[in-house]
């Protein structure tokens, strides 16, 4: 260990940085990105907002008047909030805020990478629960006895899964929030795509319920930076301690708030991806070489069957079409990533992964 090296913490240490595969491609589907943007009106309009705000001046340090508006949308109470640069902002701040050194998580494998990360960071002890490796769900009986044996203070629960696209059906996610007696994370940041519903109408039966929302997916805003936690009052007074202050700025809080009033676009755009998936995946189940999965989300993963699956990636990259390498994660040895696009982005997608592993 050099001297430099020393003066970090060994968690720190034994982490990598986040990162995410850079190539200059025409046809990007690695990040469960919404291929759509906002009509040139609406952001011209929005622009004047922009114009006018005061730049020189700090956002509040907790966004009242933005999360009066939210909290009126999914009727929950302002109390009920708690707003952040991103979901990732409040993984970090929240997680931080739970676990201690040897403190128990409960993940199942393969998740969202960014739990294990911070819990690592937080010293806590994961305790994983694996996926079945055939179908990639999560089994209710093994998370209930897995609950049941390690008393986990947090169980992170993120329904529908990324990057395995598989929900934890609605009644599983009730039983598991009844039996734990720690707290209960859902990461809903695909929710809009699935097939249940959300748990935010269920909050005041759940003391234990914490439930993470993004702007980045289904909203279409993932440059803003924007995301949310629902939970008790309780908890979120809380969590308010460990988060970062004034990291929702001005500008994102007008452009949300904007959005907010536009949720035919919103839902519009969700309409759009939910008909591209169905016609992707009538497609991608006839391809020979590889093994598709039905996804609850915004994208597909699929088993590259013969061909090496480096390879695979690289002739896509060499075609302009940019997918995720999930070949690292738990059970997804052989998998790919790709998003729902535009029909055009995803035509592309379909001719050339049709050509390189025929
Ligand atoms: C499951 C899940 N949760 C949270 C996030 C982070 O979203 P945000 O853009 O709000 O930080 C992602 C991003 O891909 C995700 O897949």
């Amino acid at each position: 260990m050099n001297p430099i090296e020393s003066l970090f913490r060994p968690a720190v240490l034994l982490e990598h940085e986040y990162k995410v595969t850079e190539h200059i491609c025409q046809v990007k589907l690695n990040q469960n990105e919404n291929p759509y943007s906002f009509p040139a009106e609406l952001k011209a309009e929005i622009e004047a907002d922009l114009l006018n705000a005061a730049w020189n001046r700090y956002p509040t340090v907790f966004p009242d008047h933005f999360i009066a508006q939210l909290a009126g949308h999914f009727g929950v109470l302002p109390e009920n909030l708690l707003i952040g640069h991103g979901s990732n902002e409040l993984i970090y701040s929240s997680l931080w805020a739970i676990l201690g050194h040897g403190e128990k998580i409960l993940i199942p494998e393969p998740s969202f990478s960014l739990y294990k990360t911070v819990a690592n960071l937080c010293e806590a002890l994961v305790v994983p629960v694996l996926s079945n490796p055939e179908t990639l769900k999560m089994d209710l009986a093994e998370l209930a006895t897995e609950i049941h044996r390690h008393q986990p203070k947090l169980t992170i629960l993120c329904s529908p899964n990324n990057p395995s696209s598989q929900r934890i059906p609605y009644d599983d996610l009730i039983s598991l929030l009844k039996m734990s007696e720690g707290l209960v994370w859902v990461d809903e940041a695909y929710i809009e795509f699935s097939e249940n519903q959300s748990l935010v109408d269920r909050l005041n039966e759940f003391p234990n319920l914490i439930i993470l929302r993004t702007f980045s997916k289904a909203y279409g805003l993932a440059g803003l930076r924007l995301g949310f936690l629902v939970s008790s009052a309780e908890i979120i007074r809380q969590l308010r301690k460990t988060k970062v202050p004034f990291t929702v700025d001005e500008m994102s809080q007008i452009i949300a708030s904007k959005i907010l009033k536009r949720m035919d676009l919103v839902d519009r755009n969700v309409e759009l991806i939910k008909t591209e998936k169905a016609r992707i995946f009538a497609i991608l189940k006839d391809i020979k070489g590889i093994q598709v999965f039905e996804s609850d989300t915004n994208f597909f993963i699929f088993k590259v069957l013969k061909n090496p699956l480096k390879s695979v990636f690289a002739n896509l990259v060499s075609e302009g079409i940019l997918v995720r390498d999930v070949s690292s994660y738990t059970n997804l040895s052989g998998f790919l990533r790709v998003n729902v696009g535009t029909p055009e982005e995803n035509d592309q997608f379909l001719t050339a992964i049709k050509t390189i592993v025929s």
